[in-house]
């Protein structure tokens, strides 16, 4: 046996084959024998391909230790391109949504899943999601939007409240905000004609990580994309919501609300639910912007 707190390889199992040694620079052959890297236990990052890759299964993780590993499926069980081409053609951010809450074990699935399994930066494996289904949680979720939008217009049009702003906002976030301000404008303008202008009256999933994760807004966004891909599989709608998840960073009022851990950042934030609205056709987009060399 070859063991360390991370992997225990079963050097009798092993035929030397080097297919670990092949995917993994941790792994090397001397003199006809398995051998680990001196900085195998400080590098491996357990994301388990020498364990996938093994033939004769002589490779575990210690994390791996009591559970049932899954055998890869054959091509004939992925879907087709032509199937995942309908797939990525019929997600849209949807903006109507029925009052209907949907089921806690559809969204466990998704995320147990598409969530679950997207790519991490260095295998971090530290994505967190938060799920929103309490109808008074979103509605104070919301309101508490509305009031610091209004707060925030307020600020930026009187010349004390700007430059009590420009003391925690850094210049580029000035800028951003000053930007959205008739946007800010227009959704108040809805949001007292009884529209919920922030989530669509839709239920949250709220990705986030720690904030000294060196990847996290693209962990969190690649998760939110197979997130909302798979959502549509069970008839959901998803809307990626830029607004809320800048609140959430920004105000502690409202991250507070849904309990984030104070050393989290929000990478990401959807709203899903059951569409209202039928769509009938795929509009077209714009041409292709690829450069070939
Ligand atoms: C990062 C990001 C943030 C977004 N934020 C919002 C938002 O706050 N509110 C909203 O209604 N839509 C938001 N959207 C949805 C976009 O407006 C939408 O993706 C775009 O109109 C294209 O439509 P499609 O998603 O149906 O292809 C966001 C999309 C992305 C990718």
């Amino acid at each position: 046996m070859l063991e360390n707190s991370k992997i225990i390889i079963d050097l009798d199992a092993c035929t030397k084959c080097k297919a670990c040694v092949n995917e993994c620079h941790y792994y090397q052959i001397d003199n006809e024998t398995l051998k680990l890297d001196e900085e195998f236990e400080e590098g491996c990052e357990e994301c388990g391909k020498c364990v996938a890759i093994c033939p004769v299964n002589a490779i575990s993780l210690k994390t791996h230790i009591g559970k049932t590993l899954k055998e890869v499926p054959t091509k004939e069980d992925l879907p087709s391109f032509n199937s995942l081409v309908n797939l990525f053609q019929t997600r849209r951010s949807r903006r109507q949504f029925k009052k209907t809450p949907v089921p806690k074990d559809i969204i466990e699935k998704i995320l147990d899943t598409a969530g679950r399994y997207s790519a991490t930066g260095h295998n971090e494996e530290n994505v967190y999601f938060t799920i929103v289904q309490n109808r008074e949680i979103l509605t104070k979720l919301s309101d508490e939007c509305t009031k610091q939008t209004k707060n925030l217009i307020e600020k930026f049009e009187d010349p004390q409240g700007r430059e009590s702003l420009k003391s925690v906002f850094s210049e580029d976030m000035m800028q951003k905000a000053e930007e959205l301000i008739p946007s800010f404008k227009r959704k108040l303008i809805r949001i007292s004609q009884g529209e919920e202008v922030w989530r669509w009256d839709a239920e949250l999933i709220v990705i986030h990580s720690p904030r000294d994760s060196a990847t996290l807004i693209e962990n969190c966004t690649l998760a939110a994309g197979q997130i909302m891909l798979a959502a549509e599989t069970f008839g959901l709608g998803t809307c990626s919501l830029g607004y809320i998840t800048a609140f959430f960073n920004i105000f502690r009022s409202i991250s507070k609300i849904v309990r984030m851990p104070i050393k989290h950042v929000v990478g990401y934030t959807l709203a899903i639910g059951y569409p209202k609205a039928h769509y009938y056709r795929i509009p077209a987009r714009k041409p292709l912007k690829a450069k070939w060399l």
